[in-house]
């Protein structure tokens, strides 16, 4: 029988770490396979959260660097504080909870680096490269400047973009003239700190952590709040990246994979919300979404032109349809309805009328939004239909529900080159036969600007917060 000491002494063979390793890096590739369907999605998220448990107790026997007790104890009140986070925040605020594991990302890549330097520092640079086998020096310290520079602009960058969701007055206000002169200066001055780090000042790595810190405040302050879920993806790749710097620091494949793999997929997704907005990336970074000056004001497009209507007449209308489609967008995530949105598909569903949900890539204010919500309500996926399977049929529809959605469904940004969202591509709906909007008023949505598919012919307009209005339209619905 084997003693605990054989079984350590067998663990810390190098091929075994290989082995664990190699584990994790597939777990993380299957995960996000997984994260491709919504069917498949949570075994995903399963299967990559096993493969971060792997990688961490491989490094913790590899290295020999705590007690597994203590290392043990360390990973349950960690993911005892994750548990409770991940259950108690609400869904509109995820994205400040993902901006704050990005930041906390960052800051684990760069304390990583932190004490990598300070041990440099305190031995011969030369001898330790010899004696570990490790990188050579140069590249280490250009290893860790870049895990330093890029975790310190991530932990700042992140916890602003974090604060400017959630409203907090301190970040969310107008940011001070000339910061983007001073971001400038600031990136400038890290090239120069990182260059004199890799030529040996050791000190430079401390600087370097100060200007990266400030440089994340000033370049993430002057974005817009709203476009904060483009940043937070951005700064989720650059957590990777820092990772995958730290890793290749400390010479851990499964941590170059691993940062690879989160740097690789938050700039695809980063691509993916840029273009459904029909948006530059510096355009988000550097520019400003803006109302057109030229564009025509709310009192033009909409001055005795809109006709509000009540639930009861709602549901006469939908009475005897054959095909309905609804459209959720941000409203539906502010008032919390995709419960009551799915008592009402049903119950058309039950009286043989067709309901699909059609989701623009960006509805709501995060990738993914309206199908998270519409899955906790155990929405079937097969009735969620993409903008490109939705657009070609909205002619055959006889009643499109637009559920607190604005801008995806602005026929401006087909017909309007100057207006901020020109070249959007956006949800049809303004061509199936009659067009119901639920939100509480005539305000705008994200881009500022009037929507004229409120003033159209065959658009009504349900005044009322979503929850209310979708509670009372079921009710109307089930009456008549
Ligand atoms: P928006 O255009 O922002 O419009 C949302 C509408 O919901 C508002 O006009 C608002 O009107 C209504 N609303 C708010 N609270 C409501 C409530 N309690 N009940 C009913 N209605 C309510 O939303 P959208 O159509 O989903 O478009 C998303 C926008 O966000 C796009 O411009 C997109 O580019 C931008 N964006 C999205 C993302 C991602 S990844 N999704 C990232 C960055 C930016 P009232 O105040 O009158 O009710």
């Amino acid at each position: 029988m084997l003693s605990s000491f054989d079984i350590s002494i067998y663990l810390n063979r190098p091929e075994v770490a290989d082995a664990g390793y190699l584990l994790a890096a597939v777990l993380f590739i299957l995960g996000i396979k997984g994260m491709t369907h919504p069917r498949t999605a949570v075994r995903g998220n399963l299967l990559g959260a096993m493969g971060m448990l792997v990688a961490v107790l491989v490094t913790v026997v590899k290295l020999e660097l705590m007690p597994i007790g203590l290392a043990g104890g360390a990973m349950a009140v960690g993911a005892a504080i994750g548990y409770v986070l991940a259950v108690r925040v609400q869904m509109t605020e995820m994205p400040q909870l993902v901006a704050l594991f990005n930041g906390f990302g960052g800051a684990a890549s760069l304390l990583v680096a932190g004490a990598e330097i300070a041990q440099r520092t305190s031995v011969d640079v030369k001898s330790v490269a010899e004696e570990t086998q490790q990188l050579t020096p140069d590249f280490a310290l250009l290893a860790a400047g870049a895990a330093g520079l890029i975790g310190a602009v991530t932990l700042t960058g992140s916890f602003i973009a974090a604060g400017k969701l959630q409203g907090i007055p301190l970040v969310d206000r107008k940011p001070p003239a000339g910061l983007q002169v001073i971001s400038a200066l600031l990136a400038a001055a890290t090239v120069v700190l990182l260059v004199l780090l890799v030529l040996g000042y050791m000190w430079a790595f401390w600087a370097l952590l100060g200007v990266a810190a400030v440089l994340g405040i000033t370049l993430v302050q002057p974005i817009g709040g709203a476009d904060m879920p483009v940043v937070i993806s951005l700064l989720n790749s650059y957590s990777g990246l820092a990772a995958a710097a730290a890793g290749f620091l400390i010479d851990n494949n499964v941590l170059i994979i691993a940062g690879s793999l989160v740097g690789a997929s938050g700039l695809i997704l980063t691509n993916i919300m840029c273009k459904a907005m029909n948006r530059s990336l510096a355009n988000v970074v550097f520019g400003k979404l803006e109302p057109s000056a030229d564009g025509p004001s709310a009192d033009e497009v909409y001055e005795g032109k809109i006709k509000a209507t009540s639930p009861e007449e709602v549901a006469m209308l939908l009475d005897g349809v054959q095909r309905v489609a609804i459209v959720p967008g941000y409203g539906m995530a502010v008032a919390q309805c995709q419960h009551s949105v799915r008592e009402l598909a049903d119950e058309l569903a039950s009286r043989g009328v067709t309901v699909e949900y059609a989701i623009h890539p960006v509805a709501g204010r995060m990738p993914g939004h309206m199908n998270v919500l519409l899955a906790e309500a155990d929405v079937p996926y097969d009735q969620l239909k993409t903008m490109e399977e939705m657009n070609p049929h909205f002619s055959q529809v006889d009643v499109v529900i637009v559920l607190g959605a604005n801008d995806v469904v602005n026929p401006v940004a087909n017909t309007d080159p100057t207006s901020p969202i020109a070249g959007m591509p956006i949800l049809e709906v303004d061509k199936a036969r009659t067009v119901v909007v639920i939100k509480r008023s005539l305000s705008p949505g994200f881009a500022g600007i009037p929507n004229p598919l409120f003033a159209a012919d065959n658009c009504l307009m349900l005044f009322g917060d979503g929850k209310q209005a979708m509670v009372d339209l079921v009710a109307a619905v089930i009456e008549s």
